[in-house]
């Protein structure tokens, strides 16, 4: 089949979704990939490291080339609506393939994916099944926000992060606090621990006590838990738990040298755990990095994409698309993720003639948001018709 790569096209965005490696490995297995010139660049992959791979490399002047195309792969430029972009040039029928956000994204590139009959996998669905693992870019992407999060702490901090004992007298290691410990907690937990920081960590969900500690960093005790979902998210806490959670996190934020959030329930805008309050009774100097910036933030004082100093001297970042600051390994994970996926479909059938999808897979059903003219993603069509009817 024929695989292009369009150069991403969103704002900050320095990944692409096929690296050379993984461009090259799917054309030894008998298919074609075609990249848009300068895809690669700003993730550290030259246009000749694709040809050297076996991929032919398209001027991006001429959209026309994706009309022949099977499958376009995205990190998450889609808008099809718009002949800006390469999508809009897809024929009926051929696959889209990125992290598509059907339970955020604006709706109108999701119009454009139903109206031009493209079939659409968005890979921030995947199943968090034990089959499936190799294809989870949440928590591809996740880990490298974690672990980016941690740096930022350690850069902002105008301390040390480690116990030091020097002739001069002994420094006492940095204080940090990570709210909510998935995948991205977890690596941030894992990384200021190795710089040498105290760490403790709160989530509502009981179960990731063992993990927290297995890295080395406390857990918080607070009576505070929510339910699990059956794919292991976090639900929504009801309005008195938010807040007595809030409350009991008074005490701990406003000791932390580096509190990093991360809390968030898919769909909903992020709880907000750090008020104004509690940012004034922080120390000078101290830094709340706020992960949950895409889905409004953890912090009440946070503004998604910028940084904040407040009175009391606090620094508050708020990063968008943090993946992107480490875009050479955000995307080599990024297109191993895609590998696995589209060779799951590949396996299944899809390509061949009198064979196909099989449409009962879990990993298919999952991801699958649009199909031969309809929205297949339940949420995303509720989502839609809530739109056209004003809801
Ligand atoms: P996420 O990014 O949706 O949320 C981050 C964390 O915030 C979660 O741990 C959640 O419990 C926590 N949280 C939500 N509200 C909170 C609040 N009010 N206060 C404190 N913490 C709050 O989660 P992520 O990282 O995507 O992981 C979701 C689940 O998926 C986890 O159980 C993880 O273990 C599981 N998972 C399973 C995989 C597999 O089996 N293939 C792969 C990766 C993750």
């Amino acid at each position: 089949m024929i695989i292009a790569v369009p150069r991403e096209r969103g704002p900050r965005e320095k990944r692409v979704a096929l690296i050379p490696e993984t461009a090259g490995k799917l054309i030894k297995a008998g298919h074609v990939v075609w990249v848009e010139e300068g895809a690669g660049t700003s993730a550290g992959f030259a246009d000749q490291q694709y040809r050297d791979a076996g991929a032919q490399v398209v001027p991006g002047s001429d959209p026309d080339w994706m009309k022949e195309a099977d499958i376009g792969v995205t990190v998450q430029t889609i808008d099809a609506s718009t002949e800006a972009s390469p999508f809009a040039y897809l024929r009926p029928g051929a696959i889209v393939i990125g992290m598509l956000g059907p339970l955020s994204a604006d709706i109108q590139g999701f119009e454009s994916l139903r109206e031009r009959r493209l079939t659409a996998f968005s890979m921030d669905a995947i199943p968090r099944i034990s089959r499936a693992q190799s294809m989870d870019v949440l928590s591809s992407m996740s880990t490298v926000a974690g672990y980016r999060a941690a740096l930022i702490g350690a850069e902002r901090l105008p301390r040390f992060f480690p116990l030091l004992m020097t002739a001069a007298g002994t420094i006492t290691p940095a204080r940090v606090l990570i709210l909510g410990a998935g995948v991205a907690g977890l690596q941030a937990i894992a990384t200021t621990h190795r710089l040498g920081a105290v760490v403790q960590a709160f989530d509502t969900r009981p179960v990731v006590r063992e993990q927290v500690e297995s890295l080395g960093a406390s857990f918080l005790t607070l009576e505070v838990q929510s339910q699990q979902t059956q794919d292991g998210y976090a639900q929504a806490l009801a309005e008195d738990a938010h807040q007595l959670e809030v409350d009991l996190l008074s005490k701990p934020v406003a000791e932390a040298d580096v509190v990093i959030t991360t809390a968030l329930i898919p769909g909903r805008p992020a709880p907000v755990l750090v008020t104004e309050d509690m940012v004034m009774s922080m120390r000078y100097g101290a830094v709340i990095v706020d992960l949950a910036a895409e889905a409004g933030g953890n912090c009440e004082l946070s503004r998604p994409g910028e940084t904040v100093v407040t009175a009391n001297g606090v620094t508050i970042e708020a990063p968008l698309n943090i993946a992107s600051q480490l875009a050479p390994h955000a995307s080599q994970l990024y297109s191993r993720n895609v590998y696995n996926f589209l060779t799951h479909l590949f396996s299944m059938g899809l390509g061949v003639p009198d064979k196909g999808l099989d449409f009962e897979d879990e990993i298919v059903a999952r991801t699958m948001i649009a199909h031969d003219g309809q929205i297949t993603h339940d949420a995303l069509a509720k989502r839609m018709t809530g739109v056209r009817s004003g809801e």
